[in-house]
Parts: structure tokens; sequence; C-alpha cells
């Protein structure tokens, strides 16, 4: 039995967001002392360029999980070549009423319905500084629009977070794809993104300009879209240069469990169930975007072998964070010795 399986036996005792705050206070305890160099896999160098950016390896954290910022170098420790933390809006927010957090275990799954919850821009930016030193991997910031701010008036969200995080961030993730702030998605039909989208490259551009460094703007999307609105977002996103598209964040189809007693619960699902229909969102990105766009594939990869069916589904680099709360670090072990 490895470490984790008794960490985990211990931790799926409490209930999944307690579970998680020990998981993260713990790890924000090993930084501090300075042993998270511990758990470090050795791993041949794999470094990949992707967004004119070297990336140490492909393995990245998906948002969500180091949603304050405060475990860069704590989750760093663990392997992985990039760690994308968020989502960050302008203000602060406490997210939606608990319990918002449930597990699937025969799935493998999670469903949840935080609600970003997270400290503003300002406390993330704080926390970033000091949890990213002596990290030597990529940092990604994952924005998105405070729950009270309207559609309407998204763009001023974004634009205040693009701002503010440009200076830290490695890469920037707009993310239009979460189904538990009412509305989110719609701002990823073409009309809604375009308008979103067009302003922010341009003041990409001008930051480029003013911090003399380049800061890549990737998009992450859902697993529930259409063929027809996949085509027509990868139009927008060709025309205007974008230099990512993460596919995908979590669905709220419950298709693949049906009958689980907690499948009627509200949210998104991540985990095994997903990993087919992330798989065919990657597929027909790659096809309509005729690799002139990267793709970051996450969603359900639990194996060596999921990551590389996403692979060969078009992606580039990968993310994960179901399958790292259910298998702990020696997943991203196993997914490092991919060639
Ligand atoms: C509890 C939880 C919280 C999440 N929070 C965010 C978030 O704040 N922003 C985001 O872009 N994705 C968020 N995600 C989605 C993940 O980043 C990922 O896209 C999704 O879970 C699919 O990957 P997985 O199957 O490996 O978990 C969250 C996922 C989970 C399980």
């Amino acid at each position: 039995m490895n470490f984790y399986k008794i960490a985990r036996s211990i931790l799926f005792k409490f209930e999944a967001e307690k579970a998680h705050h020990l998981t993260i206070n713990g790890l924000r305890a090993m930084q501090l002392l300075g042993i998270t160099s511990l758990m470090t896999p050795r791993v041949k160098n794999n470094s990949i360029k992707v967004m004119g950016l070297t990336f140490p390896n492909r393995i990245g954290l998906a948002a969500g999980l180091d949603k304050s910022g405060h475990c860069i170098n704590g989750f760093g420790s663990m392997g992985f070549g990039f760690v994308e933390i968020g989502t960050i809006t302008p203000r602060p927010q406490s997210g939606n009423p608990q319990p918002r957090l449930f597990r699937l275990k025969n799935h493998e799954a999670i469903i949840n319905r935080m609600g970003f919850n997270n400290p503003g821009i300002d406390k993330a930016i704080d926390n970033v500084t000091k949890s990213a030193k002596g990290y030597d991997g990529i940092v990604g910031i994952n924005i998105g629009k405070n729950k009270i701010t309207p559609n309407e008036k998204a763009l001023d969200d974004y634009m205040i977070l693009l701002r503010k995080a440009y200076g830290i961030a490695d890469y920037i993730t707009i993310n239009v794809s979460s189904p538990n702030t009412s509305g989110l998605r719609e701002l990823q039909s073409p009309e809604f993104a375009r308008g979103l989208l067009s302003p922010l490259m341009k003041e990409r551009n001008n930051l480029r300009e003013d911090h003399g460094k380049n800061v890549p703007i990737a998009v992450k999307l859902d697993p529930d879209m259409s063929h027809e609105q996949i085509n027509l977002l990868a139009d927008l996103f060709l025309e205007l240069k974008i230099d990512a598209v993460i596919a995908t964040n979590t669905t709220i189809s419950r298709d693949e469990v049906k009958k689980h007693h907690l499948a009627s619960e509200q949210g998104g699902l991540s985990g095994k169930p997903i990993h087919s229909k992330s798989n065919e969102a990657i597929s027909k990105f790659y096809g309509a975007l005729n690799d002139d766009i990267p793709i970051i594939g996450v969603g359900g990869i639990s194996s060596k072998k999921d990551a590389e069916e996403k692979i060969a589904a078009g992606a580039k680099l990968l993310q994960i964070y179901t399958g790292l709360v259910y298998q702990g670090p020696s997943l991203v072990k196993e997914l490092l010795s991919i060639e």
C-alpha cells in the first residue's frame, strides 16, 4: 500500500470539502517547512515548448485545486510542469452554500458547485508571489467574473483581472465554462465571445509593450458544446490569434453516472466519466483549429493510457484534478513517464 492510499483512507472519512482543506493546509505546512521536495519524483527532462513558453514537462495541475494560489511550490514538488491557480475573480467571494462538493467514489468522479470561492485578485497575487518561490515550472492564472457582475459587464471584470495578473502570470486562462456561475457559459456563444475576447487580446498586446514580456492567453471551454458551436468558436480563436484552448471543464451531463444516488446534485461532473466526452471535444477542436492553436487537454485522466489518448486526440499539454484526488501524487509520476 502506498503512502497516499493510507492518507486517502483517512481523508475520505471526512466530508469532501473538509478533506480538501486538510490537504491544502498540509501542503502549505510542508512548503513552510521546506520539505515538499521529499515528494519530488526523479524524472528525465521532458521539456516542451507551447504558446512560446518552455514547460519542464507536459503535465499540469488543473484550475480549482489551488484556488487561492497558496501551494504552487507544493504542487510543483509533485512533479507538475505547470500549475494553474484560480479561478480568481476581481473581488473576493465565498461561493455557493455548503455542501457543494461530492465524491462519487465508485466512478472515481466528483460533482462540484463551488461557485468560484476565492480571495480576489489582489490577495491571490500576494499568495502567488509567496508560494511560487523556488518553483521553476510555469504558473497559469485562471480568471473569471464575480457572481454579481452581469454578463453585459463581464468584460470589465476580465479587463481588471488581465491587467492585474499580467505582471506575475506566465499565462492567463479566460474561464467562460464553469457551470456554477449562473449565465457564465453564455459567454462561450460566438457573439458574446467576440465582444469579450477581441478587446482582451488588444489589451494583452498593449500590456506586452508596457511589460516587455508576452503573456499568452488561453480560453477554457466546456465539453457540452455542439460541433457547430465548436467550429464557430475555432474560427473566432484563429481570427483573434488566441494562444491556446483548454478543453475541457466539467460537464453538466449525468449520462455516465445516472444511477448514482448523488447524480441529481447540481454542478459540474469531473473525473473518469468525462474522459471520452472531453476527448471528443478535443478532437473536434483539433480538427477545426488545424493544429494552429495548441490544445491543453483535461478531463478524466486517471492513467498513462488516458493521457496518451488525450495526446492522440490532439492535446499538447495535459492537466489533472480529480485523478489526483483519487490516486495521489503517484499519478503525476506515472504520467511523467509519457514520451
Ligand atoms: C472541485 C473542483 C473545482 C473546480 N474549480 C474550477 C475552477 O475554479 N476553475 C476552472 O476553470 N475549473 C475548475 N474545475 C475544473 C477542473 O479544472 C477540470 O477542468 C475538470 O475537473 C476536469 O478535469 P478532471 O476530470 O481531471 O478533474 C474544478 C474541478 C473540481 C473537481
